[in-house]
């Protein structure tokens, strides 16, 4: 191209986007026109008040947009400002890979069915907030999920067996909610880089999955649950284990008898009924941390 032609060209370009802001505006009109559909749906609030239709939607608050492709890659809004259900449009947000709502203690309703259209979702962290219903089936479509967290909620109902297919799930948080029911059998069938299990303050009944045996994480906390029976498949000299809580439930078996792994730092299996001796192998390791108060 025509030297001087070019220079005209982009000096045409400048003065465009000078005159015109819209022209200069990162953000995607249809991720705009979606999060002033969700802002309505929160009934306007406060926090969102940034989130005006003439000012760039990259620039909002909570949001974030990827450098490159400048879609809604990131919703978060961490200590209340939101009441009500969360809003449909939220699955219309095709780029979003991190969506975090935290200590929303007027969040009420379901977690939004629409989420399972967020397939680019990296994280989802839905904690502190009156969120009730179910753990959702739809959340092991995700696949992306590395970490899932639905921690401190009202959710109710049995663990879904499925999220054990979720193939880059790392951390996965249920803990104090009401949930009941076993923990699923296909928890053993973890892919590889997973490696936290916190499961604590439910309701969780029956004997601990025999499958488990072949789970290896660095952490697991099933505490303050109904959980009974034996526990030792969680152990082996094998594992790379550091972290486990199991106190608070009804778990009976020969402490004796198990193997540990010289990994473990950590040991909770107060409250329980957890019968004879502490193996010398736990004391070989690099065990930090053991409390067997409240057993037999
Ligand atoms: C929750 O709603 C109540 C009543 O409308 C309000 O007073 C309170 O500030 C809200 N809490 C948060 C954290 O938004
Ligand atoms: C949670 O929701 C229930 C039922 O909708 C309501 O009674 C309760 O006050 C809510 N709790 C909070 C902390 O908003
Ligand atoms: C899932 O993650 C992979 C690797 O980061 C990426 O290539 C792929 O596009 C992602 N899938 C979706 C639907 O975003
Ligand atoms: C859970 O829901 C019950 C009944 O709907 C309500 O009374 C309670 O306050 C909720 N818990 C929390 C932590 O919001
Ligand atoms: C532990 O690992 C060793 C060496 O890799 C292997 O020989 C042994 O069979 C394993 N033991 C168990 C219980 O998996
Ligand atoms: C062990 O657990 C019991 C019961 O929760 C608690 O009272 C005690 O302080 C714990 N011991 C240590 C050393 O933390």
């Amino acid at each position: 191209m025509d030297l001087k032609l070019s220079t005209l060209l982009c000096l045409t370009l400048l003065f465009s986007t000078i005159l015109n802001p819209a022209l200069s505006e990162l953000c995607n009109p249809k991720d705009k026109k979606v999060l002033l559909q969700i802002k309505k749906a929160f009934n306007n609030p406060y926090i969102l008040s940034s989130w005006k239709p003439k000012r760039d939607c990259c620039d909002w608050y909570s949001v974030t947009c990827d450098s490159t492709t400048n879609r809604v890659n990131s919703f978060t809004l961490f200590s209340g400002g939101l009441s009500g259900q969360i809003p449909p449009q939220v699955g219309d947000l095709p780029y979003l890979e991190l969506l975090q709502f935290h200590k929303q203690p007027n969040l009420t309703g379901p977690v939004q069915p629409s989420i399972a259209k967020l397939k680019s979702l990296k994280l989802l962290r839905l904690s502190w907030t009156n969120i009730s219903g179910s753990v959702a089936d739809f959340l092991s479509q995700l696949k992306n999920l590395t970490f899932l967290e639905l921690s401190f909620n009202n959710l109710t109902g049995s663990i879904p067996s499925s999220l054990s297919q979720l193939p880059n799930l790392e951390v996965l948080h249920l803990d104090r909610n009401k949930l009941t029911g076993p923990i699923p059998k296909s928890f053993g069938e973890f892919h590889g880089s997973f490696s936290a299990l916190y499961l604590s303050h439910n309701q969780l009944s029956g004997k601990i999955p025999t499958s488990l045996a072949k789970l290896d994480v660095s952490t697991i906390d099933f505490s303050r649950n109904k959980l009974e029976g034996d526990a030792s498949m969680l152990f082996g000299l094998n594992k790379t284990t550091q972290i486990v809580d199991l106190s608070r439930n009804l778990l009976e078996f020969d402490l004796s008898k198990v193997k540990f792994s010289k990994s473990l730092t950590s040991l909770d299996l107060n409250h329980n009924k957890i019968a004879g001796s502490i193996p010398v192998g736990l004391t070989q390791g690099d065990l930090q941390y053991l409390n067997v108060s409240y057993n037999r």
